[in-house]
């Protein structure tokens, strides 16, 4: 979408992975849906440095609404978890530096049976920039799934109401993940065009499993998405679990790795304030994120696999081109134990010229790697971890 808006993949804070639908805040009033909820976070994102290396988004999702809309027919937040309104919170998350990001729902109901956008189109756009909202994210529960895309009525047109707001305002559409999973091909050009980023695929959970079946599905589907990545549009491949208990350090790697190779929204859902080093030290990765955010904007691909013999391959190689002539790689080992693996520039898919080798998880520690033309590349990988590599050209080759 065409907006200005989200020229590399954008970066936040979400609820919904870590805390769901908990509305209750007498039995967890840490973990419930609430302003405190969200002014804890935004304190923590300046504090703990989130914020500077880059996160910007702080997104309430499902949840926060009351069951019924107010005597004139407008959206109301829920009037004990959030008793200042949208309006004080927003400006709180602003007043810190960041960006506020709200959650609906395009069709009747949201997921959770909250109130939807549809037939209140144009008031709930108008009270969602009145409320300083800077990025929205709509989900596409309980909604028709072929008009989802329909210039006059899908989600492209309450785009064009969002827009004629006046405020700008990241778009995220749910419309590609709600065909894909009714097998329905959705339109990834129109998609580009109306969204800046979009879901496409069934919701990541708390679990290594659920992380590798994200990725298995968007290498399998790669060449029918990547080429609709670039600045204003992205894929969303969905949340980070880094941080959760379902991942260990080496499996967060593996997603924080990935997750910037595939140039995808860095979307956290995690307690700022439960968070150990570890894991915290994996999402301000520098390295990392700048192979996120690189300015070329080409979403990477999954180039090489070992034959797979169980559910999952035993080794992939995902490979994103980079601004400046470089290349980022994640080597990944599926299996349970740690391998040594042996690659040629084919398998990477690097032209045969010169590289000076940066191990991206070990900044400035790792010993300088080279490889030249004609050479291998041998490596060792964690159980269930990735090697991250920056390979940056040295000089050209002349033969190549
Ligand atoms: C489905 C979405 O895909 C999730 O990310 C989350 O927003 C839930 N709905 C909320 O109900």
């Amino acid at each position: 979408l065409d907006n200005g808006l989200a020229l590399t993949p954008p970066m936040g804070w979400l609820s919904w992975l870590r805390f769901g639908c908990t509305i209750d805040c007498d039995a967890k009033p840490k973990e419930c849906i609430s302003e405190n909820l969200i002014k804890r976070t935004a304190d923590l994102m300046v504090s703990e440095g989130y914020r500077d290396a880059g996160y910007q988004y702080i997104t309430i999702d499902d949840c926060w609404l009351e069951k019924t809309r107010d005597a004139d027919g407008r959206l109301v937040a829920d009037r004990r978890r959030f008793p200042n309104g949208m309006k004080a919170l927003s400006d709180y998350v602003h007043s810190k530096g960041l960006q506020f990001g709200m959650y609906e729902d395009y069709g009747s109901k949201t997921c959770e049976g909250y109130p939807g956008i549809k037939g209140n189109e144009l008031f709930d756009a108008d009270s969602l920039a009145s409320w300083g909202t800077d990025y929205l994210k709509l989900d596409g529960c309980f909604a028709d799934v072929h008009g989802m895309g329909s210039p006059s009525s899908g989600y492209p047109a309450f785009g064009r109401l969002l827009n004629a707001t006046g405020r700008p305002i990241l778009y995220g559409c749910s419309w590609p993940m709600f065909q894909e999973v009714n097998g329905v091909h959705p339109n990834y050009s129109a998609v580009a065009e109306s969204c800046n980023i979009w879901r496409n695929w069934v919701d990541i959970r708390n679990s290594w499993s659920s992380v590798l079946s994200v990725m298995n599905w968007i290498g399998d589907h790669q060449d029918r998405l990547a080429p609709f990545a670039g600045p204003g549009h992205w894929n969303d491949p969905d949340m980070l679990v880094v941080g959760n208990s379902g991942l260990t350090v080496d499996q967060a790697q593996v997603q924080m790795a990935v997750w910037a190779i595939l140039a995808a929204p860095l979307m956290m859902s995690v307690d700022l304030a439960e968070i150990t080093p570890e894991f915290k030290q994996i999402l301000l990765n520098r390295a990392v994120i700048a192979v996120n955010q690189d300015p070329l904007g080409r979403q990477g691909l999954r180039v090489w696999r070992s034959e797979i013999t169980s559910r999952h391959p035993h080794q992939e190689i995902w490979h994103r081109e980079l601004s400046d002539g470089a290349h980022a790689l994640a080597f990944v080992n599926g299996l349970t134990h740690s391998v040594t693996v042996t690659y040629t520039h084919e398998e990477m898919k690097l032209p045969q010229l010169d590289y000076d080798i940066q191990d991206l998880y070990n900044v400035g520690t790792g010993s300088n790697q080279s490889l030249k033309p004609n050479q291998t590349l041998t490596l060792r990988i964690n159980p269930t971890g990735v090697k991250f590599y920056k390979f940056t050209l040295l000089r050209r080759n002349d033969n190549a």
